[in-house]
């Protein structure tokens, strides 16, 4: 652990995001982006022909076609946007402000709130588990909303006065989508409807929120906002900023921009849903771009299942024409944890061999 410059904001060695980001600094080398393991580092945004697809929620149970539609989208980059989920503008704008608010307190209010070292939870940087890392432009604040009893409202900010009970309501609306998303996909490959959602444990089923902030960098070509990842979870809803965009997704090898859609929530399905459904719907690879200008935020709400639960390819889909992909796993979190630390893709750690 030797080497942190920047350990947290305020309490550094070196200048924090916020400073390096008003004062226009070039960033330092321990955020600089060297190497670009997947796909090339400029966007191709050139390739038109490749969207992120928009689904309506609300249609799902009705419209075969817009089934159809979802398992395309899953089976081929693993997102899209969804509309039609009952949450109003307004409200999904209120999210955004109450976080918006938070990012701008003084440094020594939102300490308040700040991660310690060794754990997820609260406000800061990246974790940092090697020296080489490379660390991203961003800040997040992390808190767990389910299960109810596992909070820790410690880390909940009480300022703004109506973050809380904001957090609380985009969590059980998020859920709620979530789970007859989860149906939703389960009916589109033609499976028990429960299939999927079982395997996340019922009320024991994990959730995280994480409010991502972006500031402007002066050098966006050097930095990342985040470094290029699969998420650990089940199924990530992402409320993105309603102007700046910044989120890109790799399909088929190129990074294709994600538009900002104020009123849409960006679905990514994790890597545990890519085993559940035994390969057939993917986790997509993605990663966030900065800019010289503007704040960036967004706020991701993972849906993962209990770290208890066996989780595994839904029997339904293993076949002879398509064997069994992943071997069951339980507690994903740290085998995703410990790859991310040694350099290796964790799915490919838990990929059954067929010679
Ligand atoms: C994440 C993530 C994207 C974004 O938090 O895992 O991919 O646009 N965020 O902030
Ligand atoms: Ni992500």
């Amino acid at each position: 652990m030797s080497g942190n410059v920047v350990v947290s904001e305020g309490k550094s060695v070196g200048k924090s995001v916020q400073e390096m980001s008003m004062d226009g600094d070039e960033p330092p080398p321990q955020f600089v982006v060297k190497e670009h393991p997947f796909g090339s580092k400029q966007c191709n945004s050139s390739s038109e022909s490749i969207h992120i697809p928009i689904i309506d929620v609300s249609l799902l149970l009705s419209s075969e076609q817009e089934l159809l539609q979802l398992r395309s989208a899953l089976a081929s980059s693993g997102c899209f946007q969804a509309v039609g989920h009952g949450m109003s503008s307004s409200f999904l704008e209120k999210v955004r402000e109450v976080a918006k608010q938070f990012f701008a307190l003084p440094v020594e209010e939102k300490q308040k709130y700040a991660r310690a070292v060794n754990e997820s939870e609260g406000y800061g940087n990246d974790r940092i588990v090697s020296e080489k890392q490379v660390l991203d432009w961003c800040y997040r604040l992390t808190l767990r909303v389910f299960p109810e009893h596992k909070r820790r409202l410690a880390f909940w900010p009480e300022n703004p006065a109506d973050f809380r009970e904001t957090l609380e309501e985009f969590s059980i609306k998020t859920k709620a989508m979530m789970d007859q998303l989860l149906r939703s996909m389960a009916r589109s490959l033609n499976v028990e409807e429960n299939s999927f959602l079982k395997q996340f444990g019922g009320d024991s089923a994990m959730m995280q929120a994480r409010f991502n902030f972006y500031p402007p960098c002066s050098r966006p070509d050097m930095v990342l906002g985040v470094k290029p990842h699969t998420d650990r979870s089940g199924i990530t809803a992402l409320l993105q900023d309603a102007q700046v965009e910044g989120l890109q997704v790799l399909i088929h090898d190129t990074w294709i921009n994600v538009p900002a859609i104020p009123d849409a929530l960006v679905v990514n399905l994790g890597d545990q849903m890519q085993i559940m459904s035994n390969g057939i719907f993917k986790s997509p690879m993605h990663r966030v771009i900065t800019n010289r200008e503007k704040l960036r935020m967004s706020v991701a709400m993972f849906n993962e299942p209990d770290a208890e639960a066996e989780v595994g390819p839904v029997e339904a889909l293993i076949n002879g024409t398509r064997p069994r992909m992943y071997r069951n796993v339980k507690n994903y979190g740290v085998i995703n944890y410990q790859c991310y630390q040694e350099g290796k893709v964790a799915l490919e750690t838990v990929r059954v061999a067929h010679n």
